[in-house]
């Protein structure tokens, strides 16, 4: 079984609307639901300015979400309360430069979600805001760290949520290099506040700002207590890791180790992948740390099971992207459906409309279930954002 899940990478720091040529779905077209949708008054490039609704994917097969439209037929996410003594902090690098807005025609790029109209900034600040959002429900005891640079203009006011400035250069070019670049001063950070006594622990999830969490993530620390660094994986040769949610243990070992680790990627970022930098460095430098250890079996990718791994010293879990980083395949790809268990999922590329629809949805009629309904059925479409 082929799955191509949460594939590709993104350019989402930015909000930059990215502009695809891709072939026209008449798929999408014969599967609108009449209920949700007008025609399109505005088509960028075959690209939808508004919620379109298609089938449900994996309907009839176990272990998948059944759903009704936006029904779900499936209760899974029923406020399961993990009871874990440590801290999660979610930590996201995020820019925004109000200089980057100033030269565009603001009206004319403007983007409608329900109610509101966004130019590019706020379409940015929107999806952050989402990101936060999405977290505060599913786990309400976890707080926000955004690591940005000194000169970005924003500010949040909301609880939970910390603005970390860190020097750097992130320059388009150079945002993938500069967010491992700030990982790893972070976790340096981090590791000088243990030397300096024993405190609470505090575990950190990395994440990209485009994704959704659903579920509470504490489980994977307090049933797999043996990692320092957590990756997710999927099965595709060429990128095998996605670089969209690591996840660290909050001891001081664990903080060592995994920054050890990532400035190892870092270094083959920089020696082998530089040429990639914009767009998959950092995820080919992760699979290059990982496959060329010698006793990897990359083989283990092919089944989408968590296992462990000590990679050059680093303990690795490696956890399925199909859970913990979904995201729907793109084009006519084979899709099956969204795993009952999700506990996370990725709004790549223009489907960032769809993760503001989805907690517009969501704050209409707070059921996640129907929600991953509503993304399911949704998320094959191409998206104006
Ligand atoms: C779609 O909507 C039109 C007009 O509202 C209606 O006449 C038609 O029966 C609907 N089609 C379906 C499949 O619901
Ligand atoms: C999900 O819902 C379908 C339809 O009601 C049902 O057949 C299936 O057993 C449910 N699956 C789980 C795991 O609850
Ligand atoms: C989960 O924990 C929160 C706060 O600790 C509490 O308010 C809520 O009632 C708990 N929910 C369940 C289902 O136990
Ligand atoms: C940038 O724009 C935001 C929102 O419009 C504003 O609050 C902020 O003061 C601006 N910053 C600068 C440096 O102009
Ligand atoms: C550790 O956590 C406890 C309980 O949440 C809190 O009372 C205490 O102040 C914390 N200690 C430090 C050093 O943050
Ligand atoms: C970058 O260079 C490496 C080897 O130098 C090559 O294998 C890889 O295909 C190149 N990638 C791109 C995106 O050009």
């Amino acid at each position: 079984m082929k799955m191509k899940i949460c594939s590709g990478w993104r350019r989402f720091l930015f909000g930059f609307p990215l502009i695809f040529f891709l072939p026209h779905l008449l798929s999408v077209l014969e599967l609108h639901q009449n209920s949700s949708v007008q025609e399109p008054q505005k088509k960028l490039q075959n690209k939808f300015d508004h919620l379109v609704l298609g089938s449900a994917a994996g309907q009839g097969l176990p272990n998948r979400l059944q759903c009704q439209g936006t029904k779900s037929l499936n209760k899974t996410h029923s406020s399961r309360n993990v009871s874990l003594v440590e801290d999660i902090a979610f930590v996201t690098v995020f820019t925004i430069y109000n200089s980057s807005v100033r030269n565009v025609d603001d009206r004319s790029s403007n983007t409608v979600i329900g109610d509101s109209s966004y130019n590019k900034v706020q379409r940015s600040m929107a999806v952050l805001n989402v990101f936060i959002n999405f977290i505060q429900v599913a786990m309400p005891q976890s707080s926000v760290i955004i690591l940005t640079d000194p000169a970005s203009d924003f500010s949040l006011h909301k609880n939970r949520v910390f603005l970390y400035p860190i020097q750097g250069e992130y320059s388009r070019d150079k945002l993938m290099l500069q967010r491992i670049r700030s990982y790893i001063s972070f976790l340096e950070t981090k590791l000088q506040e243990h030397s300096q006594g024993p405190g609470n622990i505090t575990h950190y999830i990395f994440t990209d700002s485009d994704i959704a969490v659903v579920d509470d993530l504490g489980h994977i620390f307090r049933d797999h207590q043996n990692f320092h660094l957590v990756l997710t994986f999927r099965n595709n040769k060429a990128q095998p890791l996605n670089s969209g949610f690591i996840a660290v243990r909050g001891t001081a070992d664990a903080i060592l180790r995994a920054k050890l680790f990532l400035q190892e990627v870092l270094k083959i970022y920089s020696s082998k992948y530089m040429n990639a930098s914009r767009m998959l460095g950092d995820q080919l430098a992760l699979a290059w740390v990982v496959k060329s250890h010698p006793s990897f079996d990359a083989s283990r990718f092919s089944k989408a099971r968590p296992f462990t791994e000590d990679i050059g010293g680093t303990s690795v879990l490696f956890l399925p992207c199909v859970t913990y980083n979904w995201t729907p395949p793109e084009g006519a790809g084979q899709f099956h459906g969204m795993p009952l268990d999700v506990k996370v999922v990725h709004f790549k590329g223009s489907r960032k409309r769809l993760m503001l629809e989805s907690w517009n949805f969501y704050k209409s009629s707070p059921i996640i279930e129907d929600m991953l309904c509503l993304i399911l059925a949704s998320g094959r479409t191409k998206y104006d954002f």
